[in-house]
Order: structure tokens, then sequence, then C-alpha cells
């Protein structure tokens, strides 16, 4: 395709593709073809991957309510359940982008583009076409190209449909299978938070202590509403603030592991806009061009 930079999902349809990415649904057929996609093997491991997803959050459910919530027949169920699809079973030339062998559906551990990130943590990891719950919720600009998640939560409601924070309690503890935060990065004192553009009260703390601290307490938080096996998918930066490095990234990996849970994955989010200022300052650290997507699960060692 020229220039389109589409981000084809394997797990949606060619219609929730097309409307993910902006594009006609003739784009993304053209992709698909020019890219030589076996489309039928991927609907299989997509549906593969719901069946399985499913009745490992549920162990006891039966195959009769598996059916109903996801629309298939009990026949298909047991079908999914009982075929191996470990091997490839294509014969053409085409090729399946759940197939990792294929350098081209390689799953990078470094990105320019955030929902990128986040669309591959969904297909490797939550195999679901969202994520259950967003913590942090704010505009919701992780959504832009992805389904919005069910349970939608801020400190600071900035919409409608954005429950506070507190109303995470209405939900049920060890119930969801996946849970996004992404909490402010900037310290501030009040005076200079008064004056900065950037830093209004949602989006800053005004202390090194009351971010430490409010890390701890939404890892904490998350865990105890994950079910066990749940995802933590936690977005985070290092920072400098007077003369010191804050290795948030490092902090935030070791608390969560003192609270249960491991961390499955780093992905790197490179900076496309940071604007560079030096103000004429001698330069004393490497200037921070990255932050961090942590997928983390809730007490189970990484095979
Ligand atoms: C960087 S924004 C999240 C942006 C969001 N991921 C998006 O896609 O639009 C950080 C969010 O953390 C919330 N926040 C700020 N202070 C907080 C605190 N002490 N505890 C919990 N959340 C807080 C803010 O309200 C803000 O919505």
């Amino acid at each position: 395709m020229n220039k389109v930079k589409l981000k084809y999902d394997p797990n949606l349809s060619i219609k929730e593709n097309a409307a993910m990415c902006g594009v006609s649904e003739s784009a993304v057929r053209k992709y698909i073809r020019t890219n030589g996609i076996d489309r039928n093997y991927d609907n299989k491991v997509a549906k593969k991957r719901a069946i399985l997803t499913l009745k490992e959050e549920n162990p006891s459910i039966s195959l009769a309510e598996m059916a109903h919530r996801l629309g298939y027949s009990v026949n298909t169920i047991r079908k999914y359940l009982q075929m191996d699809l470990g091997q490839s079973k294509i014969t053409t030339s085409k090729v399946s982008t759940f197939d990792l062998s294929n350098k081209k559906f390689i799953i990078k551990s470094v990105s320019d583009d955030q929902t990128e990130i986040l669309m591959n943590i969904l297909r490797l990891y939550v195999h679901k076409d969202t994520f259950d719950c967003d913590l942090t919720f704010s505009k919701g600009v992780f959504y832009q190209h992805i389904s919005m998640p069910k349970l939608k939560f801020d400190k600071y409601p900035l919409k409608k449909d954005v429950l506070p924070l507190e109303k995470v309690e209405d939900i049920k503890d060890a119930s969801l299978h996946s849970i996004v935060i992404d909490l402010p990065f900037i310290v501030k004192d009040y005076k200079s938070a008064q004056t900065s553009m950037i830093a209004q009260r949602f989006n800053y703390f005004s202390s090194v202590k009351e971010l430490y601290e409010t890390n701890t307490s939404m890892i904490s938080l998350a865990f105890r509403k994950l079910h066990k096996n749940g995802f933590l998918i936690m977005k985070t930066m290092d920072f400098v603030f007077g003369s010191s490095q804050h290795w948030v990234g490092n902090f935030v990996q070791n608390t969560a592991n003192e609270i249960g849970f491991v961390l499955y994955d780093t992905f790197i989010l490179v900076s496309r806009t940071k604007i560079l200022t030096t103000k004429g300052e001698k330069q004393h650290f490497a200037r921070k061009y990255h932050s961090y997507f942590f997928v983390f699960r809730k007490g189970k060692k990484h095979k």
C-alpha cells in the first residue's frame, strides 16, 4: 500500500479494521491482498484465542454459556477447543499475521506510535479488541484507533461517561482481565504549576513523594481488581526533577513485582515530537526521548 500506515489487526473484521484505521474497506482488502495475508487462517487463530481466553478467565464455564457469550454455536466452541492450530496449515504462498516467524508481522519492542504498541499488546497478550478497564482515562487519546474500554475511570474525569476513581470499588475484586494505567510523570510545585501551560492539576503531581505513592496505590488497586492471570498495562517514564534522575520505570517494575505481578514485556515508545530546548545550560543527563509500556501479569511466571 502506498504510504498508508495501515495497522491491520487480524482479530478484527475488515469493516472494523477500516474504521479503526480511517480508510475504506477496499483499502484494507487491498492491503490483505498485497501482503498475501491468509485471512481464513487468521480468523481461525483469532476465534481460537477468544475461546481460550474466555475459558481461562472462567475455568468452570459451560460450552453453552461460552457459545452464548461469544456468539458461536456449541459445536464451533467444541471444535475449536479440540483443534490444533499450533502448526500452520497454510498450503498456499499466503502468510498469517499471527505467524511471528514472518518478519513482516513480528511485533517489535520499540515504536514511535503508541497505538501500534497498544494494538500489539492486545494482539500478543490480551487477545481481545480492547482493554476491560482504564483507570486514568483522561480524554481517551489511547482509544483514537482502538475500541473504547467498557469501564472508564479517572481521578479528575473530563468526560461524561468517565466515572470518578472511587467508583472502581463497585467492581468486584478479582474480576477483570486487563487494566490500563497512565499516570502523570510531571512534578510541579504550586507556583510553577500556575504558570505552566501543560501542567494542569490532572497532569502533574505536587511532589515526588506523591508521584511514587500514587504509582504504588494504583498498582495495588489494579492487582486487587484483576483476576488471576489478568494483565496490567502501565505507561510510565523516567524524569529529572531538580538535579536528580527519577527512574520511575525501575520503581514501577520493582513495586509491581513486590505486589505480586510478573513483568511479561516492555515496549518503548520513542518520542516523535519532543521539542529540544537548551536554554544555554550545560547538559547533565541524556535528554529523555522515550517512555515505557509495561505489560504485567497477575501472579503467573512467563514460560
Ligand atoms: C497522562 S493522563 C492519561 C492520558 C490518557 N491515557 C489518555 O489516553 O488520554 C494522566 C491521568 O492521570 C490522572 N491522575 C492525576 N493525578 C492522579 C492521581 N493522584 N491518582 C490517580 N490518577 C491521577 C489524571 O486525571 C489524568 O487523566
